[in-house]
C-alpha cells in the first residue's frame, strides 16, 4: 500500500449497519470513506452525499472495480457476506465482513482460503471483541481474578416487527434470531471457555422458517454456558460469567457494555468503560492496525476464531434442524 497514513475505505449494502458504521468512520484517524455501493443509484447517492464520500455506486459489481478502495467493508445481509468477500478478496481489496461471517461453514472456510491467496486482510466484524469494557473483562477472566470458570450465562433478545421486507422473517437471507444475534452469546461462551464438548439446542420457528427463540446449552468438561437467542420479544441482555472465586457481570447490553461489575464476596465493584458512539471505531483501529502491519488477520478475532465460532453454530444448525 502506497500510504497508510490514510487508509480507504468502501462499503457495500447501505443499510441499518451501514450507517451507524460510516458514522464512527468519521471519528478514526487516517480512514476515509472514498466510495459506497448501493443497488440503487438513489440510495447510493443520498448515502454518499450524507457521509461526504466522492464514489456512490449503483451496483455491487462496479464498485469491486474501483482500485482507489483499500478495504471493502461488506454490510450487506448474511447470505451474500461469502460471495461478496470473495469477489472484493479476488479483486486485491482487503476485506472487513459483517458477522456471521457466513451461512455455512464450507462458506467461511472459503472465504478464508481466498484471503490466504490472496494475502490480503481478512476479519469477520465481530466489534464485540474489541469492545473496551469486554476486553477489560476479558483480560480480569483470564488473569484469573474470578477462579475457574463454571458458568456463563448470556442472552440477546429483542422485539422484531413482522413486517414486509424485515429481513429478520427471511429464511434466504438467513433471517431469524441465531445467525443474527445468536452468534454473541456462542462468541462470549466460545472466548471464554473455547469449543464445547457438546452442544444441546432447540427452537422455536416462524412460519417463514426462520427461529424466533432459540435456547442453547453448551457443556464444557467442567462448565456450562446456558444461551438464548430470541426476535418475538426483549430481554435484559445480560451475561454473567461465574468462576470458583467470584463471578464478572457484562453489564446490558453486554455485547456492546460501557461497564462490567465483578463481584467477589458479595462485595461488588462497576469498572466503567465509556464508549465512543456506540463502538463500531474499535474494530475499526484494528483493521487499520493490521494493514498498516501487513498482518494479514486479527489476533484478537483470528480467522481461526471465526470457523471456530462458526463451526459451533453449525452444530446448533443441525440440532434445531435449521439448513440455508
Ligand atoms: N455488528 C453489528 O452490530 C450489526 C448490527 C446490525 C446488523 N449487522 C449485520 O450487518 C448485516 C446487515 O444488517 P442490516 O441490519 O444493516 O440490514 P439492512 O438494514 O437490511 O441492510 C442491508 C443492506 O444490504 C443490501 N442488500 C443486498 N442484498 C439484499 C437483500 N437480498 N435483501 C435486503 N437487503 C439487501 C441493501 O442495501 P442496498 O439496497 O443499498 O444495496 C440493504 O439496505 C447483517 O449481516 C447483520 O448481521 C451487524
Amino acid at each position: 500500500m502506497k500510504n497508510k497514513d490514510i487508509i480507504n475505505w468502501g462499503i457495500i449494502g447501505l443499510g441499518n449497519i451501514a450507517h451507524l458504521f460510516a458514522k464512527e468512520l468519521k471519528l478514526v484517524k487516517g480512514a476515509k470513506l472514498v466510495a459506497v455501493a448501493s443497488r440503487s443509484k438513489e440510495n447510493a447517492v443520498a448515502f454518499a452525499t450524507t457521509y461526504q464520500c466522492p464514489k456512490a455506486y449503483d451496483s455491487y459489481e462496479a464498485i469491486m472495480n474501483d482500485n482507489n478502495i483499500d478495504i471493502l467493508y461488506i454490510a450487506t445481509p448474511h447470505d451474500s457476506h461469502a460471495e461478496l468477500t470473495i469477489k472484493a478478496l479476488e479483486k486485491n481489496k482487503h476485506v472487513l465482513c459483517e458477522k456471521p461471517i457466513a451461512l455455512r461453514y464450507e462458506d467461511a472456510e472459503k472465504m478464508i482460503a481466498t484471503a490466504v491467496k490472496h494475502n490480503k486482510f481478512f476479519m469477520e466484524a465481530f466489534w464485540t471483541r474489541f469492545n473496551p469494557s469486554f476486553r477489560a473483562a476479558f483480560a480480569k477472566i483470564k488473569q484469573g481474578e474470578i477462579g475457574t470458570l463454571r458458568y456463563i450465562n448470556a442472552d440477546f433478545a429483542f422485539y422484531a416487527e413482522e413486517k414486509k421486507g424485515n429481513r429478520m422473517f427471511d429464511l434466504k437471507t438467513g433471517g431469524g434470531s441465531l445467525m443474527d444475534i445468536g452468534v454473541y452469546p456462542l462468541f462470549l461462551a466460545y472466548t471464554l471457555l473455547g469449543i464445547p464438548k457438546n452442544i444441546y439446542a432447540k427452537s422455536i420457528f416462524h412460519s417463514s422458517g426462520v427461529d424466533t427463540q432459540t435456547a442453547m446449552i453448551l457443556q464444557y468438561k467442567e462448565a456450562h454456558a446456558v444461551l438464548y437467542s430470541g426476535i418475538s420479544h426483549t430481554s435484559n441482555v445480560e451475561a454473567t460469567v461465574s468462576g470458583t472465586k467470584g463471578r464478572i457481570n457484562l453489564n446490558s447490553m453486554w455485547h456492546m457494555a460501557e461497564s462490567y461489575t465483578l463481584i467477589k464476596d458479595d462485595v461488588k465493584t462497576i469498572f466503567e468503560f465509556p464508549t465512543q458512539e456506540m463502538g463500531y471505531l474499535y474494530e475499526i483501529e484494528e483493521c487499520h492496525e493490521c494493514i498498516r502491519n501487513n498482518a494479514p488477520q486479527s489476533n484478537l478475532w483470528s480467522h481461526k476464531n471465526s470457523l471456530e465460532l462458526m463451526k459451533i453454530v453449525e452444530e446448533v444448525k443441525n440440532q434445531i434442524g435449521l439448513q440455508f
